[in-house]
């Protein structure tokens, strides 16, 4: 089966690449935007489109040919409107599986998703799911839930002071899913396509408090770690004083607002498919902990 992946450096692609070139049964393209990051994924065999997903063009010829396309649409931080962005990427996309008769799509989309207002960014992903599932390919819409890679940006106060500051409230409780659960999610996704349009949530080992969480990663790293909610000013001037756009850094406000209310959240029952193994403090252990250990 040929594959083409879009954003191969990012969390999900890299992992998923890594994945897919253990088995030979797969012929993979790779869309990036810098070939010289895929030395390896070159060495081991597979071809790499050099392109921008914004280039509706790069799309349609970089996809000739294949079966099936992972397709992720990456943040664009600066964006003057976001979801804007989101939706011209995703048409791009939907473009080439018209142009190309590509037959199935696996779409990295979000917890929350069904929803088509009051999600932040999430409701551009619930755009893209409606706009690849209008193609008629076989489309699987990936769920996956709240990243605990979020958590990596958090390195820095958690080795100065042991907190963690975000807008989210202490008691919001939320599922969080390992990148690589996900990645392995789409490897499966794409093996078993499906007969029309399906979603797949992707909900981590179970639900946790933030304040929790907190606890597990202070448990693994090896001090105590506290979850500290700061008001959604504070967060926008931490945002915009990160280089964070103002559409994107509304939209991030937003969706915080709605974990807290409950707002985003699954749209179906945890079944044993939507939950993945890797646990927080495994994830803590592997990523987190090295990363506040290494010297500032
Ligand atoms: N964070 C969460 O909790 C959460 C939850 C649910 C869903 N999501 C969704 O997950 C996705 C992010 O996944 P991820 O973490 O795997 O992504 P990521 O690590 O941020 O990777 C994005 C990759 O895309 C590439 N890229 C960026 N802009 C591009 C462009 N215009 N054209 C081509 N390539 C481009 C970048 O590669 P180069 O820089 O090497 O070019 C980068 O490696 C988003 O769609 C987000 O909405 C996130």
């Amino acid at each position: 089966m040929h594959i083409a992946i879009t954003t191969p450096t990012g969390n999900i692609g890299r992992e998923l690449v890594r994945i897919l070139q253990s088995d030979t049964e797969y012929q993979l393209t790779l869309l990036a935007r810098d070939p010289s990051k895929l030395a390896t994924e070159t060495a081991a065999g597979a071809t790499v489109q050099q392109g921008d997903l914004v280039d509706a063009d790069f799309l349609v010829t970089a996809t000739q040919g294949v079966d099936a396309l992972f397709f992720l649409i990456p943040p664009d931080f600066g964006a003057e409107d976001f979801r804007g962005y989101q939706n011209e990427v995703a048409s791009n996309g939907v473009g080439a599986v018209r142009e190309n008769y590509i037959k199935h799509v696996v779409l990295l989309s979000s917890v929350g998703a069904q929803h088509a207002e009051g999600t932040g960014p999430i409701a551009g992903l619930h755009d893209a799911e409606i706009a690849f599932r209008e193609t008629g390919a076989n489309v699987t819409a990936l769920r996956p839930a709240w990243f605990m890679e979020n958590y990596l940006p958090h390195i820095e106060t958690i080795r100065s002071d042991g907190h963690i500051y975000m807008p989210l409230a202490p008691d919001a409780r939320v599922a969080m899913i390992a990148t690589t659960d996900i990645a392995r999610a789409a490897v499966d996704a794409l093996a078993t396509p499906p007969d029309g349009f399906e979603v797949r949530e992707l909900l981590g080992p179970r639900d946790v408090t933030l304040e929790e969480a907190a606890t597990t990663i202070g448990e693994v790293v090896g001090k105590p770690v506290q979850h500290i909610q700061v008001t959604p000013d504070q967060a926008r001037a931490a945002f915009l004083a990160m280089g964070i756009g103002e559409s994107l850094t509304g939209l991030w406000l937003e969706v915080m607002d709605g974990f807290n209310h409950g707002r985003v959240k699954p749209e179906f029952p945890r079944t044993e498919q939507a939950t993945t193994p890797t646990e927080l403090s495994t994830f803590v252990a592997s990523n987190l902990k090295p990363a506040i250990q290494r010297p500032a």
